[in-house]
């Protein structure tokens, strides 16, 4: 483990004052962070400022009687003895008093735009919610859900939240195999898509890639098609469709409330070998983290309009689109579509004619906005704008200033927010009402998170002195397990340094208590903010015929943060190697999905290899980054592959 990235240091840019500060809500926050520090010490005082929040935040049916318990393995329980339906404190507890308040504007990439009010989305739940009641479904089952981002996946993960059955939303960009492995590790007995969903002006057939993705499979008795009349699909005997179900479904309904640590969700996410893993997040720790950061961090107020960009299929549509915001009873926008379609200016365009007031996004379409020039945006009026976020990926000084001067127009805070799909909520930001911000870090673990930077031994680290980051305390949206795997989830995340739950990121902390993070520092991969595991990458290499082995890495890229880089040995090629790249990306393309499409593929000879036989990655990341190659070489089984490796360009490959 190493915690040089690849990442490009960043620099410590001066505090700039946050216009959205006054002194009256700052004092509230000064406060939280003076109490902050007791909590460390004090297991008393911790598990008093969650014991309040969750009694001032969340409805509970029964309350608990223990607020934190760690049982033997790492088994963490928050609020035992407590019930609550997450579906309930997302839409009927709101139902009193905003029952004709917009929940969900929706627009879609071809101008369609529907809304819907608190009253309308419950019943929709409801009803979604005794069509699966109906088909069979228990709480003891996983929903299944490929979808695009719209109100009909908002009702399914709210209708799952309620029956007390997992959903596990699989993000549209993955490939059939990705969703036929995820299907197959949890047993899902249902899977929800819709026919198909826009993306730059053409459909992607959601549907048809479900049916690829159940050949083989034998858990899944039925297959739920949302029909928009967008692209034609072959209708199967298991097949039923979304809108006969709901025609036909009553209102009605005697809602159950749920133990504390009853599972909400799955999700999977890669981690640092080939299978992806499959997260377990539980209610009331998971709502509680996501509907306290999202009141402080976006300053949640009655008549925002709420837009995170995040997919659902991603842990921060989870948290940040669906559950933090409607457990605050607020509005929110979503977006199906890509980013700058049919052309550049669409986000701005939202922005105004919606009157979007908090929005939250990643550095990648942040860069992706600033390379279209500051004339777009300074053509929409985004007036209406009180707080920016970013999120998924190290935000660089320059492009958070860009984003505070020409999006937030020095009127908006930018809150860099850190966190994981691991950690259910955002751990490390700033608080919008700060006096003072600093451009490229995210700031300070938030009130009740006792985060610290540490060597291997779990030693603090000094000032301004790279090392891993870590969690010391456990915390209430904490993953509670790996599905079917805790020894994994344990060996992962709390034994690789002693007594802490270790994040996989490196960080350091400057002279004023601020964290600057600085990337993976395992075989994981951020690319425009999705995760990917290189091993995962590698064995989608090594299953084309002619790949012998195969290594990846990430280098910089400007607009995308990392970019994939691969390298591959191959035992004869038939064709020319433009048309081996070509083919290689399809593949990869088939067996993972267009995320993980390498940018680069560098046919070689060799892979530099130690004496022990394990693959010097550092090298071929040197290579990648164009740079000389670094580091003790005294290792290396043979130092020609490292020559062959710099001619590998030249390299005559047809044979
Ligand atoms: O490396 C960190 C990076 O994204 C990883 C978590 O990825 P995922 O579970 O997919 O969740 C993404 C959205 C929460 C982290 O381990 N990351 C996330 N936010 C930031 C970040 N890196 C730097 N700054 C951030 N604000």
């Amino acid at each position: 483990m190493s915690t040089k990235s690849n990442f490009k240091s960043l620099t410590q840019d001066k505090f700039i004052q946050n216009p959205y500060s006054t002194d009256d809500n700052s004092a509230f926050f000064s406060q939280w962070r003076q109490d902050q520090k007791e909590w460390h010490d004090s297991n008393e005082k911790f598990e008093s400022f969650w014991r309040v929040q969750a009694e001032r935040l969340l409805h509970w049916k029964s309350k608990w009687h223990t607020v934190f318990a760690e049982k033997e393995n790492h088994k963490f329980n928050w609020f035992s003895g407590g019930k609550l339906n997450v579906s309930y404190n997302c839409l009927d507890r709101h139902l009193h008093d905003k029952s004709d308040k917009l929940a969900v504007i929706c627009e879609s990439e071809d101008g369609t735009v529907e809304k819907v009010t608190y009253r309308q989305l419950h019943q929709q739940v409801v009803r979604f919610s005794n069509v699966l009641k109906n088909l069979g479904i228990t709480s003891e089952d996983v929903v299944s859900v490929y979808m695009p981002m719209s109100l009909e996946l908002v009702i399914v993960m709210l209708a799952c939240a309620r029956l007390g059955a997992m959903h596990n939303v699989i993000f549209p960009g993955f490939s059939a195999e990705s969703i036929r492995d995820r299907l197959n590790d949890c047993s899902s007995k249902i899977i929800v898509t819709a026919d198909g969903t826009w993306r730059k002006g053409k459909v992607l057939p959601l549907k048809n890639i479900v049916d690829k993705s159940l050949v083989g499979n034998k858990s899944v008795e039925n297959v739920i098609i949302w029909d928009r009349g967008l692209v034609s699909y072959r209708k199967n005997l298991n097949d039923l469709d979304w809108h006969q179900l709901m025609q036909k479904v009553c209102l009605e309904e005697n809602i159950r409330f749920w133990d504390s640590e009853h599972p909400l969700f799955l999700l999977y996410t890669s981690g640092s070998t080939g299978k992806p893993k499959g997260l377990v997040h539980t209610s009331a720790g998971y709502l509680l983290g996501a509907t306290l950061s999202s009141r402080y961090i976006f300053d949640l107020h009655p008549d925002d309009i709420y837009w995170c960009t995040a997919d659902i299929g991603w842990i921060t549509g989870h948290s940040y689109v669906v559950y933090g915001p409607l457990s605050n009873g607020s509005t929110i926008f979503l977006y199906e579509g890509a980013p700058s379609f049919p052309k550049p200016g669409r986000f701005w365009n939202m922005i105004e004619k919606h009157k979007i007031s908090k929005f939250y996004t990643a550095p990648t379409a942040i860069r992706m906005f600033m390379s279209e020039g500051v004339k777009i945006p300074h053509s929409y009026d985004l007036s209406s704008l009180k707080i920016l976020g970013s999120v998924g990926e190290p935000i660089n000084p320059d492009v958070w200033l860009w984003f505070f001067h020409h999006i937030g127009q020095k009127r908006c805070p930018v809150v860099d927010t850190w966190w994981q799909t691991e950690t259910g909520s955002i751990m490390i930001s700033p608080l919008p009402f700060e006096k003072t911000l600093k451009p490229g870090s995210a700031s300070k673990p938030l009130p009740g998170l006792i985060c610290d930077i540490v060597d291997e031994k779990g030693n603090t680290k000094g000032t301004n002195t790279e090392g891993f980051l870590v969690v010391r305390k456990p915390w209430p949206s904490m993953a509670r397990t790996i599905y079917n795997n805790h020894d994994r989830f344990v060996e992962q995340y709390w034994q690789k340094i002693p007594g802490v739950y270790f994040t996989g990121d490196g960080a350091k902390r400057d002279e004023d208590g601020f964290y600057w993070l600085l990337g993976r520092v395992d075989d994981v991969l951020n690319v425009s903010g999705h995760r990917l595991s290189t091993m995962e990458m590698e064995s989608a290499l090594v299953s084309y015929p002619s790949v012998v082995e195969a290594a990846v890495v990430g280098r910089p890229d400007d607009i995308t943060g990392e970019a994939i880089f691969c390298f591959v040995v191959i035992d004869k090629i038939g064709c020319t190697a433009d048309d081996l790249v070509s083919s290689l990306k399809q593949h990869v393309r088939k067996k993972i999905g267009a995320i993980a499409v390498p940018k680069d593929i560098c046919i070689v000879e060799q892979l530099p290899k130690t004496r022990s036989g394990k693959i010097m990655r550092r090298l071929l990341r040197d290579h990648a980054c164009g740079r000389s190659f670094s580091g003790d070489l005294s290792t290396i089984e043979d130092r020609a592959v490292l020559k062959s490796l710099q001619k590998s360009k030249t390299l005559d490959l047809r044979v």
